[in-house]
């Protein structure tokens, strides 16, 4: 017998129930790995894109900017990002927006455009941490749900899910219709997380910029990356 039928035969009997049945595949077993290994430093890739709520991916690039466990951020603004940026903060062009939107420029933030399809990030070869889309649009939803990779954002998601990394959706529509929610479902099956921007109020916000930067500090809490400042419920309950 040769070695890959070996190997196949020892992984099909791995994965047989004690009845005998090879069980389906769960998407709910394709847990999010946390991205921050210790001495790791991560290379990410974020996308805005034209949902309201564009402060939310600005808390975010200013928390990886300062993050110094992350070397490296991809920025992928949609076209239509732009239009969302100008009418919710005020900020106006395509050219050097990060520094737009940290007040000052970044080493670290390399800014594609959409319709660059050959960008480092759009191949597998590529060694992405993985990707927070934010703000995430039902129009990139849909794209990514259903592999249609046609942009960058799109594409570089796909990427992603084929390569079993860290996928974060945070949509922001109301009320959603029978579309978002298919959607959902299947960008959750491939194994993205859907992450909606539903911000917390137990932690009595003064603003939405503090809401934004809170909601952010749960997004990066999730991949690994605990931020300081983060609001803890019931912090005297944590063991020392
Ligand atoms: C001010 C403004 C707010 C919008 N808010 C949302 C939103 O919250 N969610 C959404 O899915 N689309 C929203 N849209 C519509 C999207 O921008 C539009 O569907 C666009 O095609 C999305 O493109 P993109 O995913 O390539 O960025 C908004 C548009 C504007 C101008």
């Amino acid at each position: 017998m040769d070695d890959t039928r070996r190997s196949v035969i020892r992984l099909s009997s791995r994965n047989r129930l004690p009845g005998g049945n090879i069980p389906p595949p769960s998407p709910y077993n394709l847990l999010v790995p946390p991205i921050a290994q210790p001495g790791h430093t991560e290379n990410l890739t974020v996308a805005l894109t034209g949902a309201s709520g564009i402060l939310f991916g600005q808390m975010l690039l200013r928390a990886l900017d300062a993050d110094p466990r992350v070397a490296r951020i991809h920025f992928v603004p949609s076209e239509n990002s732009l239009r969302v940026l100008a009418e919710e903060l005020g900020i106006s062009g395509r050219t050097n927006l990060a520094e737009k939107l940290l007040g000052q420029p970044s080493a670290k933030i390399v800014q594609h455009s959409e319709n660059d399809v050959g960008a480092a990030i759009a191949s597998g070869s590529y060694p992405s941490s993985g990707m927070i889309v934010l703000p995430c649009s039902m129009g990139t939803l849909a794209g990514i749900a259903n592999g249609i990779a046609g942009n960058l954002i799109e594409r570089a998601a796909d990427v992603c899910l084929k390569e079993r990394r860290p996928l974060i959706l945070c949509l922001r529509e109301t009320p959603f219709n029978k579309i978002h929610i298919r959607n959902m479902g299947l960008a959750a099956d491939a194994g993205a997380t859907i992450f909606p921007i539903i911000p917390a109020f137990y932690n009595q916000p003064a603003d939405s910029t503090e809401m934004a930067r809170q909601f952010v500090f749960r997004v990066l809490a999730h991949i690994g990356l605990p931020q300081p400042g983060a609001y803890v419920w019931k912090p005297d309950q944590l063991s020392s």
